[in-house]
C-alpha cells in the first residue's frame, strides 16, 4: 500500500480514515483507561471502607463486652486486638491499616501530617469518612480515614484518670492527654492506605493491550478497505482514464469498456461508452462527408485546393496538382501562398475574415497569377469560400483557368 508518494484517492482515503479511526480508538482507549482507573479507585475505596468498618466494629464490640480481661491480657485491649485482627485480615494485601489519634497513647499511633490534618477536620465536622488520592515523592496512594467516636464503653479507659482501670493509670499517668474524652467526641481514626501504582499499572497494561488490539484491527480495516476501494472504485476509474488517454493518443473511437455494474461506476462507464459511440458515429460521418467532398472536387473541371488559415493545403484535386505541377502527396502540406504571385491580397483577405468574419475577397472572383513549381505563370480566376471544420476554418479556392 502506498501512503504518500502520490496523492491518489486511495492514499488520501487511507490517510483520512486511519487518522479518524486512530483518533476514535485513542479516545475510546483513553475513555476506557479513565473508567478502569475510576473503577479501581472505587474498588480500593470500598475495600478500605470495609476494613475500617471491621476494625471499628471489632473495637466497639470488644470495648463493650471485654471489659475486665484486658487487665490481665493486654492483647484484649480493644485497640490492640482490633489492630491485630486488621493486620491479619490485610496480610498479603497492599492495604496498610493503622489507628491513629491526635492524643495518642502509643507513639506508634501518632498520625502523620496528612492524618493530623484530616483528624482536625473530623473534630469540627460530622464526616463519617474521607478519602483522597495523594502523591508522595511521585507515588500515588489512596488514603482513607474513618473517625472513631467515643461511646460510653470507651470512657472506661479514655474518660477521666480517676475512673480508669489501674493498669491504665499506671501506664498513662494523671494528666496524660489520652484521658478526658466525652461521649460523641472523635478519639481517633482508622487510617487505611493503599499504593495505587501497582493497581494503575494493571490499568496501564490494559491500555497498552487495548491499543495493540486496536492497532491490529485498524491495520486489518485499512488493508481491507484499501483493497475494496481499489477493486470497486480506483481500478475501474483507472481503466476509464486509461481508455480515455488511449483514445486521445490513437483517435480511435471504437474503444468500449465491458462491465456488469449497476452502480455509479457503471454509470460512468456507460457514459464513456455512449460518448465513444457518439464520437465514433460523428467521425464516420465526417470521414464520409470528406470523402464525398474529395470525390466531388476530384471530378470538378477547375483546379480546387482546400487550405487552412495558415495556407497549408489539405485537399486538392487532379486539376490543381496539374496547375501547380506537383503530385498529390507532394502538394498536400504545401503553403498555397507560395504559389500565388502577390499573395498579400489573399493573406490579407484571410486575416480580415478572422478580424471581422467577412472579407471583400471571399465569395468574389478575382484574377490571380499562379506560379507552378517550374516557375510557369498561369492566370486564373479565383473564388474563395469558407467552411467550418471541427477545429478551425477551412478555405477552398476554385482557380478557373482560361485553358480549360
Ligand atoms: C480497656 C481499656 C480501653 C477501652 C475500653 C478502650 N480503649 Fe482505646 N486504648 C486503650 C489503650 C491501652 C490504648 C493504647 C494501646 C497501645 O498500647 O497500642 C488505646 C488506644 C486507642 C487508640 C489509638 C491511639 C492511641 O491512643 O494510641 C484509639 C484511637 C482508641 N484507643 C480508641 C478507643 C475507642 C474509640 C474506644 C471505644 C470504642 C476505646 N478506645 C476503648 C485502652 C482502651
Amino acid at each position: 500500500m502506498k501512503f504518500l508518494p502520490r496523492k491518489s484517492v486511495n492514499s488520501t482515503f487511507n490517510m483520512v480514515s486511519s487518522l479518524l479511526l486512530m483518533a476514535l480508538f485513542l479516545a475510546l482507549a483513553y475513555n476506557n483507561y479513565q473508567r478502569e482507573q475510576d473503577l479501581i479507585l472505587k474498588g480500593a475505596v470500598d475495600t478500605a471502607r470495609t476494613i475500617s468498618r471491621q476494625i471499628i466494629e471489632t473495637r466497639d464490640y470488644l470495648s463493650r463486652h471485654v471489659t475486665s480481661e484486658p487487665e490481665t491480657n493486654s492483647a484484649l485491649i480493644p485497640q490492640v486486638a482490633a489492630s491485630k485482627i486488621a493486620e491479619q485480615i490485610t496480610r498479603g494485601s497492599r492495604y496498610y491499616v493503622r489507628q491513629v489519634s491526635l492524643r495518642y497513647r502509643n507513639p506508634n499511633n501518632r498520625p502523620d501530617e496528612y492524618e493530623s490534618a484530616l483528624l482536625e477536620t473530623f473534630v469540627s465536622s460530622d464526616a463519617r469518612e474521607t478519602w483522597r488520592v495523594t502523591t508522595q515523592s511521585g507515588k500515588k496512594s489512596l488514603r482513607f480515614l474513618s473517625p472513631m467516636i467515643a461511646d460510653e464503653s470507651c470512657l472506661a479507659c479514655h474518660g477521666s484518670f480517676e475512673t480508669a482501670p489501674r493498669y491504665i493509670q499506671t501506664r498513662f499517668p494523671k494528666g496524660h492527654f489520652s484521658y478526658g474524652y466525652q461521649v460523641g467526641e472523635v478519639i481517633g481514626a482508622v487510617s487505611v492506605a493503599v499504593p495505587m501504582e501497582s493497581l494503575y499499572h494493571q490499568v496501564f497494561h490494559n491500555l497498552r493491550r487495548d491499543l495493540l488490539y486496536d492497532g491490529v484491527i485498524l491495520t486489518i480495516f485499512i488493508l481491507f478497505t484499501a483493497r475494496i476501494l481499489n477493486k470497486t472504485i480506483i481500478q475501474p476509474v483507472k481503466n476509464v482514464a486509461g481508455s480515455i488517454s488511449e483514445v486521445a493518443r490513437t483517435g480511435n473511437f471504437s474503444e468500449r469498456i465491458a462491465h456488469d455494474r449497476r452502480d455509479e461506476i457503471g454509470d460512468l462507464i456507460n457514459s464513456f461508452n455512449t460518448l465513444m459511440a457518439e464520437l465514433d458515429h460523428k467521425t464516420r460521418q465526417r470521414i464520409e462527408s470528406e470523402e464525398r467532398y474529395r470525390n466531388f472536387i476530384e471530378i470538378a473541371k477547375s483546379p480546387i485546393v482546400t487550405f487552412m488559415a495558415d495556407g497549408k493545403i489539405i485537399i486538392t484535386n487532379q486539376k490543381a496538382e496539374k496547375l501547380f505541377g506537383l503530385g498529390k502527396e507532394e502538394l498536400l502540406g504545401q503553403c498555397i501562398f507560395d504559389f500565388i504571385l502577390e499573395c498579400d491580397q489573399l493573406q490579407g483577405a484571410i486575416k480580415d475574415y478572422f478580424t471581422s468574419t467577412r472579407s471583400e475577397l471571399i465569395g468574389t472572383t478575382t484574377r490571380q497569377k499562379v506560379r507552378n513549381v517550374c516557375g510557369r505563370i498561369t492566370e486564373v480566376d479565383m473564388v474563395i469560400s469558407v467552411s467550418q471544420s471541427e477545429q478551425s476554418q477551412m478555405f477552398s479556392a476554385i482557380l478557373r483557368t482560361s485553358e480549360v
